[in-house]
């Protein structure tokens, strides 16, 4: 009988018109409307002052690893392929930055950048970067 209970739970937005019934559905990754990077999402209409915002600050977090002027040492052991001043390396690796600025580097976990995560509004405007300019 607990399955009725459940069923009920489940099905119970619908009726009331939310658009997402029992969980698997992040309501961010859907299928339509992507160039790349699997997880983007939409470009939204009017977002180039938040997309010029999410240019600048993946310069001002992120060059001082990757950027193609860093060579060697200089690099901190950033990959050679990911430069965020470099347009076709940030196409190619645009799905790869979002999720690793998802997860960021606070607290020792495994994302970017090193040893900090950034502000959601910052990761927003970066999302909407790498959706409306870096991937078309
Ligand atoms: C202090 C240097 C440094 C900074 C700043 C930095 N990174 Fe990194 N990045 C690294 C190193 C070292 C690696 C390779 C090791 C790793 O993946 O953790 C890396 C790897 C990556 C990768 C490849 C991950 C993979 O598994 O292929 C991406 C994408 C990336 N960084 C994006 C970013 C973005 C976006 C920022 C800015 C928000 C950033 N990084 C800031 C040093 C840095």
């Amino acid at each position: 009988m607990p399955v009725r209970t459940i069923l009920l739970l489940c099905f119970a937005p619908f009726a009331i018109g939310a658009l997402q019934g029992c969980g698997g559905d992040d309501g961010g990754s859907s299928s339509s409307g992507e160039t790349s990077g699997g997880a983007l999402g939409e470009c939204p209409p009017d977002s180039d002052a938040q997309a010029q915002a999410g240019y600048q600050a993946l310069q001002d977090q992120c060059a001082t690893c990757h950027s193609t002027t860093k060579t060697g040492a200089a690099r901190i052991g950033a990959p050679e392929d990911v430069n965020v001043d470099d347009p076709a390396s940030v196409t190619a690796e645009a799905g790869e930055i979002y999720s690793e600025i998802q997860i960021g580097g606070a607290n020792g976990a495994d994302g970017m950048p090193l040893g900090a995560k950034l502000p959601d509004d910052t990761i927003e405007s970066i999302r909407i970067y790498l959706a409306c300019d870096a991937t078309q």
